[in-house]
């Protein structure tokens, strides 16, 4: 028998060479291993939010680390705590993690206070995943409402390296005003791949702001695409995404189509610790990413 080594290289692991069953259960994953990481940069995106570069310090393990798009990794601080953290870039990118942490407790406070130089523990990756591969020849709608763009971050930057893959491409965001908007430095970048078309809404103007205002199911209605041969990926709040898949159920999306990402208290990652419980569900195992329908399903989800 093959011995078992930490951390896996997720991507050979035989259930990975399967067709996608997105809502495996993360025990495939390095659950218990923290490694030991070091914030190389940090760039203030908003004044809630930062985005972290983190480097694994041990370059065998940095270069062995792999996730696939929706996962999350646990980030703790040493002496404060650990919060569960979805990674924001690109997973073809090696050498960093990315995340956008919005400052809101403890250890998210902490982070915020922590220079480059600092070390942190990284545990992970988490959870179920995006499921890219599955979406490939059809048309990708990626919807965000505000925080939500961190976790969409990772699929935006998928379907624009591996353009070629996917037919139309619809990036939908919305906030509540333009000193929310996350990530404005790579609108342009994101804009000038072939056939991507990026819509940014506001529900309230700045005197700056030329752009429209209102929510993001408003840009929905004017998107053109033929919604039973088109996948979504929508990542916000629960109320936002409720509204968001429910129009687009009525317009004819299958509900198994669409995939959310579903963020509950978390404490171990692990499905050790039940913080994370939607029922008898784990969140941090058989999610954080769902489809509608499963969503739907879950009593008292959303
Ligand atoms: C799968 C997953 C992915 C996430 N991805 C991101 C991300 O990319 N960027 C980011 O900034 N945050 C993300 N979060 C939320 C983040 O984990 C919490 O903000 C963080 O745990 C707060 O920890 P803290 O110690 O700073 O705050 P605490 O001191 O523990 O709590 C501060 C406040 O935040 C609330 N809170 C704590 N955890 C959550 C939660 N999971 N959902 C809603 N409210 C919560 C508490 O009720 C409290 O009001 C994610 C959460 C999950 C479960
Ligand atoms: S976070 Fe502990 S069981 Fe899910």
């Amino acid at each position: 028998m093959t011995p078992l080594l930490f951390p896996y290289d997720v991507t050979q692991e035989d259930e990975m060479k399967r067709p996608l069953d997105f809502n495996r259960r993360s025990h495939l994953m390095n659950v218990d291993r923290m490694y030991k990481a070091e914030i190389v940069s940090i760039i203030r995106l908003t004044e809630k939010e930062k985005l972290f570069h983190i480097r694994i310090i041990d370059r065998s393990e940095r270069e062995r680390f792999s996730f696939l798009p929706g996962q999350f990794v646990m980030v703790e601080v040493p002496g404060f705590g650990e919060a569960p953290i979805s990674i924001s870039g690109s997973n073809s990118q090696k050498g960093f993690i990315e995340l956008c942490i919005r400052e809101a407790g403890k250890v998210t406070t902490m982070l915020h206070r922590a220079a480059p130089g600092s070390r942190v523990g990284i545990r992970g990756p988490f959870g179920t995943y995006f499921p890219m591969e599955k979406m490939k020849g059809h048309n990708v709608l990626l919807i965000a409402g505000g925080l939500g763009l961190a976790p969409l971050r990772s699929p935006v930057t998928f379907v624009t390296e591996n353009r070629s893959d996917f037919r139309q491409i619809h990036i939908l965001y919305g906030t509540t005003d333009p000193s929310q908007l996350l990530f404005d430095y790579q609108y342009e970048q994101w804009r000038r791949v072939d056939g991507v078309n990026l819509d940014i809404i506001v529900e309230q103007a700045d005197p700056a702001w030329t752009g429209p205002v209102g929510r993001v199911t408003s840009l929905l209605e004017k998107i053109d695409v033929a919604l039973d041969e088109t996948y979504a990926i929508v990542c916000g709040p629960p109320v936002m995404f409720k509204f968001v898949c429910t129009m687009l159920s009525n317009q004819g999306m299958p509900r198994d189509r669409m995939f959310v990402s579903l963020e509950r208290r978390m404490h171990c990652g692990m499905g050790k610790c039940c913080r994370c419980n939607v029922g008898s569900t784990y969140v941090c195992m058989e999610g954080p990413v769902f489809d509608f329908w499963t969503v739907m399903n879950l009593k008292e989800a959303i």
